[in-house]
Parts: structure tokens; sequence; C-alpha cells
């Protein structure tokens, strides 16, 4: 029997919605199974928490997250009670940091049954691994002056470690799917990093003589996420590179309530953390229409991440079952509500299971 212990934190607004939408399914694939059982522990850290304790998480929180398999994360922020940069950087990103979750992946594809702003989507399938712990997101730089005079310093940092790693774990990933990588480049408008991001791209891409590469200019390959989106298989992506391309990744599927992500610690030293690529959503909060299927298809990654990738693709065909059968939450089109959608995934994933025995 595998035995995997996951830390819940739902946090706030919808995060209270979907996260525990997305356990009950999980729960449900662990029965289907038979080897497998996930045993979650909740943690209520959030934006109310801080209110009452002061700290988004207790002083030891981190060494309570630890020793769990992973971290299964909703959405962190509640303007009305906290400001952002206090709920986002006390806990979701501290976790990121110190955690050593290098590397963010998101997917993207087409979802049956979702519309996508394209007119003409084809088919693409794609995931974007994004080198999540440096780069253009460093700390190293500084003001100067005041008024007309006044200068801004922000310096990229790109080491050779944390560079290979991302690539390197884009080829193995995509030694797993359609063999294909790309890398997202500007080493014709960045002079230092963005030659050096490529020469290691060529070094690395050496030892996977079986999967095809290339590169390609942020800029172009932005416009090709728009009109050949099909073209792409993985795309690796230094940290602002990455964070623009998914948002658009996450646009032209249909709406951000679907899309799904990881922080993967590569190390093996600390947990990594699984949370879907929208926030808590205040505009909808309790009104109980939240889209479960961005943390379902998180909870999807995370299967993958522990070798079940069977099961998580099955999970993943069930999904889009049900939105090609037009059981739709609001913001893709349709009038069901989050436990509806839950259910009816339950319910054809016990199914899948009758007939598979
Ligand atoms: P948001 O992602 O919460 O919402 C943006 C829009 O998308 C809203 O109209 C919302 O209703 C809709 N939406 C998001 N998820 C949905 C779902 N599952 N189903 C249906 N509709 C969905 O982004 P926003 O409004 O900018 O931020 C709200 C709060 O969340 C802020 O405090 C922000 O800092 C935080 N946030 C947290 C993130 C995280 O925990 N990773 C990521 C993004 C924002
Ligand atoms: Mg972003």
């Amino acid at each position: 029997m595998k035995k995997l212990k996951i830390a819940s934190i739902p946090g706030d607004g919808i995060g209270k919605e979907v996260v525990p939408a997305a356990t009950g399914v999980l729960k449900t694939i662990a029965e289907i199974h038979g080897g497998l059982s996930f045993e979650f522990e909740e943690f209520p850290w959030s934006c109310e928490y801080y209110l009452e304790h002061g700290h988004m998480m207790p002083e030891d929180g981190m060494d309570k997250l630890k020793d769990f398999d992973s971290i299964f994360l909703g959405a962190v922020g509640n303007l009305q009670l906290v400001p952002d940069h206090i709920s986002l950087w006390g806990l979701l990103i501290k976790i990121r940091r110190e955690f050593e979750q290098q590397i963010n992946i998101r997917p993207a594809k087409v979802m049956k049954g979702v519309r996508s702003p394209l007119v003409n989507p084809k088919d693409f399938d794609l995931i974007v691994v994004r080198e999540n712990s440096e780069g253009e997101y460093s700390s190293v730089g500084g003001n100067m002056y005041r008024g007309e005079d006044e200068i801004a310093i922000q310096n990229a940092v790109f080491s050779r470690k944390a560079t290979e790693k991302a690539m390197r774990y884009a080829f193995e990933l995509a030694a797993k799917r359609k063999k294909h990588v790309t890398s997202a480049t500007k080493s014709n408008g960045i002079t230092f990093s963005m030659p050096f991001w490529d020469s290691v791209f060529k070094e690395v891409a050496k030892d996977y003589p079986d999967i095809q590469h290339d590169s390609q200019h942020i800029d172009a390959l932005s416009a090709f996420f728009v009109t050949r989106p099909e073209r792409f298989d993985v795309i690796v992506a230094s940290n602002l590179f990455g964070d623009i391309l998914t948002d658009l990744g996450a646009a032209i599927m249909g709406s951000i309530g679907i899309a799904p992500a990881a922080n993967i610690n590569v190390n093996g030293k600390y947990p990594s953390m699984f949370e879907p690529v929208h926030g808590s959503a205040p505009d909808i909060v309790g009104k109980g229409t939240a889209n479960p299927i961005g943390q379902i298809w998180t909870a999807k990654l995370m299967l993958d991440h522990f070798g079940e990738e069977e099961l998580g693709a099955v999970l993943l065909d069930v999904v889009e079952s049900v939105t090609n059968d037009g059981i739709l939450t609001p913001d893709i089109g349709g009038s069901s509500t989050t436990n509806e959608v839950t259910a009816e995934v339950i319910k054809r994933l016990k199914e899948v299971d009758r007939k598979g025995k």
C-alpha cells in the first residue's frame, strides 16, 4: 500500500470551496486504485488566521509541513482583511522559496467542450516549465537619487545550476510526451543572460539526442501561442518569460478557473506544492459557482508527480468527458455549480472503475 501524506491548505475565498471538491476526487481515486491511500491533514492558514494570530502561519509552520509528501493549496488573498503583500509573502511565496521549489509547471490544452477564445485552437496541448527561483525576479538591485535624476536598477540573476535544472526537467518531461522542447530566449536583445541561457540549452540538449529542440525569441513565441499553439510540446522559460507565457496559456484555454500549476522541489529535500493558477476570486465566493477543474487538474499533476501517471490520465479524461457533455460552471459558459461538476466527476470515475474491472 502506497500511503501519501498530504498537507492541505484551502486558504482564502474559493480555495475553501475547490480544495474540498478536489480532495473528494482524490479520495475516490484512492478507493478505485486500492493500492494507494491519501492521508490529508488540513491547515487553516489564511487571512482569517492572520487576523486572529498576527501571522499567516505559526512560527513552526514550515517545520510542520516539511515531512509531508506534498502540499495541496487552494488560494491565498483577502484584500478586505489583509494586504496582498503580507498574505502572499507570508504563506504562498514563503513556501515556494523556503522549500526550494525551483520549477513551476503549467500545462495548457484544448479542453473538450470548453470554448477557447482562439478562432482555430486546433488541438494544442503544451506545458510550460518555468524557472521559479531567480532570473528576472531577483532581489538584487537598488535605487539612487530622487526626482529627474532618479535611477532604479533591477538585476537579473542566472545561475548555471538553476538554469540547467529547469532545462533538464523540461527534457525529461518531453521524453514522456511529444518529445520536443522549445527554449524561450531573447538573446537578440538581452546580451549577457540570454546568450548564456542559449549556450546552456545547447549543452543540455546534447544529453537528450532523442528529443527535438528549438529556440524562439519570447516575442515571436508569444505570438505563436495565439496563432499556432499546436506546434508546441514543452517550453522552458526564465521566471519572467514563463510567468507571462503561462497567463497566456490559461487565457487560450478559455478560463483561468481550469488552469492547474505545480511548484516542484527537484532536490528531494522538501515537499512540492500543487495549486491552481487562479486566486481566491472574491467576486464569486460563497455563490457555489467556482470552477473546481483548476484544482482537480492540479490534483492530476500531483498524481503524475507521485508516479501515478496512468491514474492522472484517467482523471483528466473523465474531467473532459464532463465538460464535453456541457456540465460547466458559469465561467466557461454553463450553469452548473461547483458541487454538481465535482459529483459528476466522482460518479464517472466510479463508472470507469466498474468498466475496468
Ligand atoms: P482571481 O484569480 O482570484 O480572479 C480573477 C477572475 O477570475 C475573477 O473574476 C474570478 O471570479 C475568476 N475566477 C478565478 N478562479 C475561478 C474559478 N475557479 N472559477 C470561476 N471563476 C474564477 O484573481 P484576482 O481577482 O486578481 O485576485 C483575488 C485575490 O487572490 C487577491 O487577493 C490576489 O492576491 C489573490 N491571488 C492569489 C493567487 C494564489 O493564491 N496563487 C493567485 C492570484 C491571485
Ligand atoms: Mg502570473
